[in-house]
């Protein structure tokens, strides 16, 4: 689906402060494409990702998803927050499949359409583990498959991988781009991470601090699967890290 942020402005008052987080942000994601956030900490990305979810409303502006206006619409993307966890109490099995429980499905459909993708997302055998009994990279994993059983065609994702070694983030990259390429969601994506960016996205924008709008825009014509070490590539990422730390 083809998402578009036009205009959006967002501020927050509290104990009597006014913050604006978002001021004039604009860009685009069409049906299928990665585009990837990155900005300095406090620049509005988790915030732009809450606007799009409709959780929360813009002061002005609005959020376009394939042509209809959403602004303050729940329940049309899928969202994998900030720290997403799991819950520790509940199997993954019982973990991912929350959204379809909330949602009002039949638990046996729900566990159904899980188990189909439990090989995908490595995570076969484990069904009926709780989160305690897996590995950091495991608990991403189950928490992107929550996500993605959520089913919406626009996926919402702010740093996935933050908290990894780099090892295992380097095998979450290569295993999350078999998945986009296998099923071709539109992927907003946020991290600190430059490299990151370069290696999974079409699309990179780079944000102003706070109040954030775009500063830059890269479009990464790369072919998949990219070597970090060629010239392009690293050419790439020394211009978006400049466009990140230049105030
Ligand atoms: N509910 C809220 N109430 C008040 N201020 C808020 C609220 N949510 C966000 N802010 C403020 O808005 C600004 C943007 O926050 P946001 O979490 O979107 O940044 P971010 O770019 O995601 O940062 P990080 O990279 O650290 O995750 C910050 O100054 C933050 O303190
Ligand atoms: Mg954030």
């Amino acid at each position: 689906m083809k998402l578009e942020v036009q205009s959006v402005r967002k501020t927050f008052v509290e104990n009597g402060q006014t913050t604006i987080a978002l001021d004039d942000l604009t860009f685009s994601a069409d049906a299928g494409e990665f585009v990837t956030l990155i900005g300095p900490s406090g620049s509005g990305k988790s915030t732009a990702f809450n606007l799009i979810t409709g959780l929360t409303m813009p002061d002005q502006g609005n959020i376009i998803l394939d042509g209809q206006r959403i602004n303050g619409r729940t329940g049309l993307v899928s969202y994998m927050p900030q720290r997403d966890l799991l819950l520790p109490w509940r199997t993954i099995r019982d973990n991912v499949i929350i959204g379809a429980e909330i949602s009002g499905q039949a638990r046996s459909k729900a566990y159904q359409r899980a188990e189909e993708l439990f090989p995908l997302f490595g995570l076969e055998g484990f069904e009926k583990a709780y989160p305690s009994a897996l590995s950091g990279g495991m608990r991403q994993r189950a928490a992107l498959l929550r996500t993605f059983l959520l089913g919406k065609g626009t996926m919402l994702l702010d740093e996935p991988f933050g908290a990894l070694d780099a090892l295992t983030r380097y095998d979450l990259q290569q295993w999350l781009l078999g998945v986009w390429e296998r099923f071709k969601p539109t992927i907003l994506f946020i991290t600190h991470d430059v490299r990151e960016a370069v290696l999974l996205s079409d699309k990179v924008l780079v944000l102003t601090p706070r109040p954030g709008k775009i500063k830059l825009e890269v479009r990464i014509d790369l072919p998949q699967p990219r070597d970090d070490s060629s010239v392009e590539f690293i050419k790439l990422q020394s211009m978006l890290l400049k466009a990140l730390q230049e105030r």
